[in-house]
């Protein structure tokens, strides 16, 4: 199955990926996650992105499309997985089509913007694995400690509230005419975000089997 999860920056797309891939046994492909990295790391494809990610901003659609479709040529996507953050405009989802990969569905998860604002100034995420938690929905077993690799847990620069407000402006804006988009192929489904993250699995769950 080879899916792509769309939604605003805080939808739960990364949160419900997870789940989802574990289910399927495939793996999530998040081009946040692949920048952090790359930013951490300090390669030179980090050191570009780095002012687009802290501005919350959009890095350019030549960078993004090169890392995906590196990423996609390996072999554990051969049995499918799940796009998380990518494609996040027209021109991405068109270089993704011209690349000859065929998507199954689009799962759009719609979360309003007010409750955005107010969930990631709790969202909590490892330095080191990147795993990622929440002060009231998703707590570590331990404060301040990842459950999975114990690194330390820290508020990413672009969650901060005036950051959140100007990556929702970008998400109107450059991703959400990518509804239309696939709404045209036939392949969206809507998902609406739930208050509790076990509900919205369970819609999800259901939207990737229908
Ligand atoms: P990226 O890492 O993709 O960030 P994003 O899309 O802004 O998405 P998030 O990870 O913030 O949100 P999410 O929907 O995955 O939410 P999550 O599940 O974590 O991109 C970062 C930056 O990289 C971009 O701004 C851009 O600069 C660059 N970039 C990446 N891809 C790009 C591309 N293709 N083109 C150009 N630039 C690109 O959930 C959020 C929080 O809420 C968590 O704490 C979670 O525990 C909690 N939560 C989740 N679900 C629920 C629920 N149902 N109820 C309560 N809490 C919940």
């Amino acid at each position: 199955m080879k899916l792509i999860f769309l939604g605003a920056p805080g939808a739960g797309k990364g949160t419900q990926a997870e789940v989802v891939c574990k289910e399927l046994n495939i793996p999530a492909i998040s081009t946040g996650n692949i920048l952090r990295e790359a930013l951490k790391s300090g390669t030179e494809m980090g050191l570009k992105a780095k002012t687009y990610m802290e501005a919350g901003k959009l890095v350019p659609d030549d960078v993004v499309i090169g890392i995906i479709k590196d990423r996609l040529a390996e072999d554990d996507c051969k049995n499918g997985f799940v796009l998380d953050g990518f494609p996040r405009t027209i021109p991405q989802a068109e270089a993704l089509d011209a690349s000859g990969i065929v998507i199954d569905r689009v799962i759009d998860i719609e979360v309003p913007d007010e409750k955005i604002v107010a969930r990631m100034s709790g969202r909590r995420v490892c330095e080191q694995c990147g795993a990622s938690y929440h002060m009231l929905y998703k707590h570590p077993k331990v404060e301040g400690v990842c459950d999975s690799c114990g690194g330390t847990l820290v508020q990413r620069k672009d969650d901060h509230p005036d950051t959140v407000l100007d990556r929702l402006r970008v998400y109107h804006e450059q991703t959400e005419p990518l509804k239309a988009y696939y709404e045209k192929q036939g392949k969206l489904k809507i998902v609406e975000g739930q208050e509790e993250i076990a509900d919205t699995t369970a819609l999800t769950l259901k939207a990737v089997a229908e």
